[in-house]
């Protein structure tokens, strides 16, 4: 049920029930961090391999101490200057961490949200929520309450409806290799955002069968309809005559046909703006019965790249 009661939202989590919560970047399906049943019915719930370790949401940077150890000065500095805010750090645990959320690695990822009901909620709690985003694995993530509601209404009593996310696509994720950060997810901060702060990143690619940081894993925020990613949208259309085709688009539309749905992202060409609406776009194609949705590729700089990367991964053949 769409729900802005935080008392309900706090007496369920004390009961080690799940509940969605809205964060700037998508919303998250979350459990009391510190209790392994809540923890184990977040990986059964989202239907999550146990190697795809979960993200501690903390109520301030404070908290980084109690959960995290050995921290970096460069991620401190990045903890102040985006907390409250879409980045990730991935760092080194405490012994009371459990290996369950951190998928039996030696490094815990952490963050901060703004949004402020989560925040509020946060505050209420003595214990921190960890929560991937509330979306079936591999699937869309989702940007608004209603969206959760399609996965998970049945099995989720409260969906705590904050609206729709800020940013619209996930945190960036920073983690450290001789104390030097490395890039393990593109996300709604821009590479050259977090450089400002610390120099040229390495950017860690994935591995298929250990992934780092498993939003890198090869397929993923995927449609169920069958999507494509081109340079020159004009030229792959041909190959869909007489079908139903589904265009995402950045910036500018194509002539009107009453076998293309449209869904222009920017019209402005901005791409702060172009993060936000990407994934409802992608939901709201996805469930218009189409025969293919292809999608344009963006200019690959700041978020451009992140859109790309999301893009990319949807578009993934097996
Ligand atoms: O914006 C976000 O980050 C959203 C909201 C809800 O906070 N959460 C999110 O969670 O995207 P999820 O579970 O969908 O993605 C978490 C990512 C995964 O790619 C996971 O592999 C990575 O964080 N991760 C978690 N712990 C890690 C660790 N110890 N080392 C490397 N990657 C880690
Ligand atoms: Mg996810």
């Amino acid at each position: 049920m769409l729900s802005k009661d935080l008392n309900k939202a706090k007496e369920a989590l004390l009961k080690n029930e799940l509940i969605a919560i809205p964060t700037e970047t998508v919303y998250g399906l979350a459990g009391n961090a510190f209790n392994e049943t809540a923890i184990k019915k977040i990986f059964k719930l989202k239907k999550r391999p146990l190697f795809n370790p979960l993200i501690v949401h903390l109520k301030s940077v404070e908290y980084l101490h109690d959960i995290t150890c050995d921290i970096p000065d460069i991620a401190l500095k990045l903890a102040n200057e985006f907390w409250p805010g879409p980045l990730t750090l991935v760092l080194k645990k405490k012994d009371h961490i459990s290996d369950l959320i951190s998928a039996g690695k030696k490094t815990v990822a952490v963050r901060v949200p703004s949004h402020p009901l989560t925040l509020a909620l946060l505050e209420a709690l003595d214990f921190p929520l960890a929560a991937p985003s509330a979306n079936p694995f591999g699937s869309i993530s989702p940007t608004n309450a209603e969206h959760v509601l399609n996965y998970f209404g049945k099995e989720l009593n409260i969906i705590l409806d904050g609206g729709e996310c800020e940013k619209g696509v996930e945190s960036t994720i920073i983690g450290f290799e001789n104390d030097q950060p490395v890039l393990f997810r593109y996300g709604s901060i821009s590479i050259e955002d977090i450089e400002k702060i610390t120099g040229k990143l390495n950017i860690i690619i994935h591995s298929e069968k250990a992934p780092n940081s498993p939003g890198m894993l090869s397929r993923h925020y995927a449609p169920k309809t069958d999507t494509y990613l081109t340079e020159n949208i004009p030229e792959l259309l041909k190959s869909f005559e007489g079908k139903k085709v589904g265009l995402l688009l950045f910036q500018n539309p194509i002539q009107k046909n009453n076998n293309i749905t449209q869904e222009i992202l920017s019209k402005s060409g901005d791409f702060v703006e172009a993060a936000k609406n990407l994934y409802a776009a992608m939901h709201r194609l996805d469930q218009n019965n189409l025969d293919v949705i292809i999608a344009e590729k963006l200019p690959n700089i700041g978020l451009g790249k992140t859109i790309n990367d999301k893009l990319e991964r949807a578009t993934k053949k097996e």
